[in-house]
């Protein structure tokens, strides 16, 4: 069975619809709401959910439009539950709620980060359990072993920021704007990634990851270096290098312990272009598959809640009309 979904995510600060047909995005739309919260440095709860509200329903008639499919077509609706800002994730929960009960459509709520791990689905067939997959975000910074679909044990995490957030917060001291981890990705090029050697926490647990003595040692770095400040690109590059080595090492080493023929990823910070080139080094050297799906398919989107969505519906998991939103939903 190949169901076609309509499928919302409004956890944080886009507003994103698709139509997915089994593992094809038949669209895949989305309203940023980047502008309106980067003079806050931050996104606020409050002005999110507002936009997600004022978009939604213009995306749902381009998405379907896009898709050339008739709501009569759709076999069930999908929406991201958790984790996220509550009132952001209830726009579009009450919103996927309302349509399916309008239309007699089974309903499915969908985690967050479990629609980043299915996200290379969408482009890749030889993603399949077992299988280990990184996933890194503004909230999340996880080294996931996919046994089976459902069955994930979470190898490792953040101890304290995560990947994402380490990128924003790393990018505002280095005075580059909000959201960091594009500003910081875009401030590297042509940088030197060894000029400045920032440590790499290496916590006891074997794949789990630190970053919060980074921002320590950035900080120190901007207040001390004075005459002897690198270029910024440089600096940048090297912030930039710290970070993906950690994120490299700890992802092959949970490749190595589980023998894993395929290694997956998924979040925004899977959009950073010397992660990906760093992963598909290591990932070439042990001759293995990588599944990392294109830029616009890491960072939030609702194609990936579309085929976890279609995929649980498939095999006859829907949500209960009772069910709400979590805003701490763990995978
Ligand atoms: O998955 P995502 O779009 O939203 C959350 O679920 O959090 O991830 C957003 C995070 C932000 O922290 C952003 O700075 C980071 O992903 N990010 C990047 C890049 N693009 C987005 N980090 C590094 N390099 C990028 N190119
Ligand atoms: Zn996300």
């Amino acid at each position: 069975m190949n169901p076609t979904i309509l499928a919302f995510e409004t956890s944080c600060d886009e507003t994103a619809v698709a139509v997915v047909r089994g593992r094809e995005a038949l669209s895949n739309v989305l309203s940023s709401q980047v502008d309106l919260h980067s003079r806050f440095g931050g996104v606020v709860p409050e002005v999110a959910a507002r936009a997600h509200v004022e978009a939604i329903r213009t995306l749902t008639h381009r998405a379907l439009s896009q898709a050339g499919v008739h709501p009569d077509d759709l076999d069930g609706v999908a929406a991201t539950a958790g984790p996220g800002l509550v009132g952001a994730l209830l726009v579009g929960h009450s919103f996927a709620k309302a349509t399916a009960w309008a239309r007699q459509l089974p309903f499915i709520g969908v985690d967050h980060m479990e629609g980043h791990l299915m996200a290379p689905r969408l482009q890749f067939d030889e993603f399949t359990p077992p299988a280990v997959v990184l996933l890194a975000s503004g909230g999340h910074s996880q080294i996931v072993h996919v046994a089976d679909w459902g069955v994930y044990e979470v190898m490792g995490q953040t101890i304290d920021d995560a990947a994402g957030e380490a990128f924003d917060k790393l990018a505002r001291v280095m005075g580059l704007g909000f959201p960091g981890g594009p500003a910081i990705d875009a401030a590297s090029e042509g940088g030197d990634p060894t000029a400045v050697m920032f440590p790499r926490a290496v916590p006891e647990r074997p794949f789990h990851l630190s970053f919060s003595g980074l921002k320590t040692a950035v900080n120190t770095y901007l207040e001390k270096a004075g005459d002897d400040l690198a270029p910024l690109a440089d600096v940048a590059a090297s912030v930039q290098e710290a970070i993906v080595d950690v994120l490299v090492d700890k992802t092959f080493a949970a490749v190595d312990a589980t023998g894993a023929p395929i290694v997956g990823g998924g979040g925004g910070v899977l959009a950073n272009r010397r992660l990906r080139q760093r992963l598909a080094e290591e990932a070439d050297k042990r001759d293995l598959s990588l599944a990392l799906p294109d830029p616009l398919l890491c960072t939030d989107n609702a194609a990936m809640i579309g085929v976890a969505g279609g995929h649980w519906l498939a095999q006859g998991r829907i949500t209960d009309w009772a069910e709400t939103v979590d805003p701490a939903l763990t995978l």
